[in-house]
């Protein structure tokens, strides 16, 4: 005999039969084990063709974030807001590459993903990145996107299905877990830079005025009501533009008119060519690298849309030189170095600013890496057997860092360029002669003379 119990969920009667209803019952009751109870209930607000359009927006908010932070890494002056803003250039990036993952799982394919663009968020993203200065692009980027963007991306935790769609859950909680100091930072970032002296007021009318542009395409998801649009945008006027000039806050000096230290110092201090005098290049070298947190934030702007993966690509190696450069920061103080007092090099990003990306690229990559790879080897070696820890203990972990770079060097260039390697290899050289000549940190002692693989590596180091 069976039992026809009626389900309210469903005009289907499930049909139970009484015995092994009860069978059931009583081997649950002998079974010994009490786990923890899942207390997650099937049920959400999405479709999985509404988690996509979601989804795709996320996607392609954290895309345009990344691109357009690099935009700013020349133009931001304060050395802790430029570091700071490298990380968040990666954190933006990986939380698009995990939004595009978990999108391809459900059935968007990567080239749809990668070819999404809308017009209204790239209206707010060039609007944002329109700042005229550092404390307005913090204010647009994280109070008004990457707040409205942590909000939706709670929201969509608590309104989807846990069960059925908890990898979009667990994505979306890794994000957050970068969200959460990146804000934070921002916020007493903003803090700083009104108490010594930014006006406050400024800041928040341009807060204000993000906030009702990004209401006015239905925030984030694009399903909020929306609010009228502002009457005018800064891009109305002005499209945006990338700066092409690095900026250095008021604590450094620096120099671009020579690319060797000893030199802009004036007085070497020490023999030029002992370990002494190398170790120490090395070090002002990974500070300067500041220069290289400019070149590969550039390059995810000026290449945008072309290759996502060379856009990851780009934003990790970024985040490599935040590190690079913190460590060389920190590695001034313990050897004893007010880190400030030593001229910061501006002679690299000077030229690079400007200059098309295959280039600019080329020389960073195929030069300065590729060339700190050759005389690292000695330095550790040299380094260890004189017990000088510091310099061994941060180069071992340089050089893990500068050979991966050079490696997805390989797959970025590609993409930036069609010209054969040693063509773009020669025009690098030519361009890079070029711009020292101009700058006087060489002079040109015969007719179409151009520096050497050799002497640019020496000259403009990474
Ligand atoms: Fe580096
Ligand atoms: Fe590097």
């Amino acid at each position: 005999m069976s039992r026809e119990i009626p389900v309210l969920s469903s005009p289907i009667p499930a049909v139970s039969f009484p015995e092994q209803r009860a069978a059931a019952a009583e081997r649950r009751r002998q079974f010994p084990f009490r786990f923890p109870r899942d207390e997650r209930r099937l049920g959400g607000k999405f479709t999985v063709a509404e988690n996509a359009r979601r989804l795709l927006r996320f996607f392609y908010f954290e895309r345009r974030l990344a691109q357009g932070l690099g935009s700013w890494t020349l133009s931001i002056p304060e050395f802790e807001v430029k570091i700071e803003t490298g990380r968040h250039i990666f954190w933006h990036a990986d939380a698009a590459r995990r939004l595009r993952e978990r999108l391809h799982e459900q059935e968007t394919r990567l080239h749809t993903i990668d070819n999404f663009r809308d017009a209204e968020i790239d209206t707010f993203i060039e609007e944002m990145l329109s700042a005229t200065d550092a404390p307005e692009l913090l204010m647009g980027v994280h109070l008004v996107a990457g707040q409205a963007l942590e909000t939706a991306y709670r929201h969509h935790i608590d309104d989807t299905d846990p069960v059925t769609d908890a990898p979009t859950i667990r994505v979306l909680r890794q994000i957050l877990l970068d969200y959460e100091p990146m804000l934070s930072w921002a916020r007493q970032a903003i803090a700083a830079y009104i108490e010594g002296g930014i006006d406050e007021a400024r800041l928040e009318a341009w807060r204000w005025h993000l906030a009702r542009l990004l209401a006015s395409i239905g925030g984030v998801t694009g399903a909020d009501e929306r609010a009228p649009r502002p009457a005018t945008l800064r891009i109305d006027s002005q499209p945006y533009v990338r700066g092409t000039v690095p900026r250095r806050d008021s604590r450094f000096e620096t120099f671009h008119h020579t690319g060797d230290y000893n030199v802009a110092d004036g007085t070497p201090r020490y023999e030029p060519e002992s370990y002494e005098d190398k170790r120490f290049r090395f070090v002002r070298t990974q500070r300067d690298e500041v220069d290289a947190i400019e070149a590969f934030g550039t390059f995810l702007w000026d290449i945008r849309f072309q290759d996502f993966q060379a856009e990851y690509d780009l934003a990790r190696i970024t985040w490599d030189e935040c590190r690079h450069t913190e460590i060389g920061h920190r590695a001034m103080l313990t050897l004893g170095y007010d880190p400030f007092e030593l001229p910061n090099r501006l002679t690299s990003s000077t030229c690079r600013g400007p200059m098309e990306p295959a280039y600019a690229m080329a020389e960073i990559n195929l030069f300065g890496e590729t060339g700190v790879i050759k005389t690292i080897h000695e330095l550790i070696d040299e380094a260890r057997a004189r017990d000088d820890a510091v310099v061994a203990h941060i180069s071992d972990f340089i050089r893990a860092d500068e050979r991966t770079h050079v490696r997805k060097g390989q797959h970025i260039i590609q993409v930036m360029t069609d010209l054969e390697m040693k063509e773009l290899q020669q025009r690098t050289r030519e361009l890079f002669t070029e711009c020292l000549v101009s700058l006087g940190a060489i002079k040109p002692n015969m007719d179409a003379f151009v520096l050497s693989r050799e002497e640019l590596e020496r000259l403009i180091g990474e």
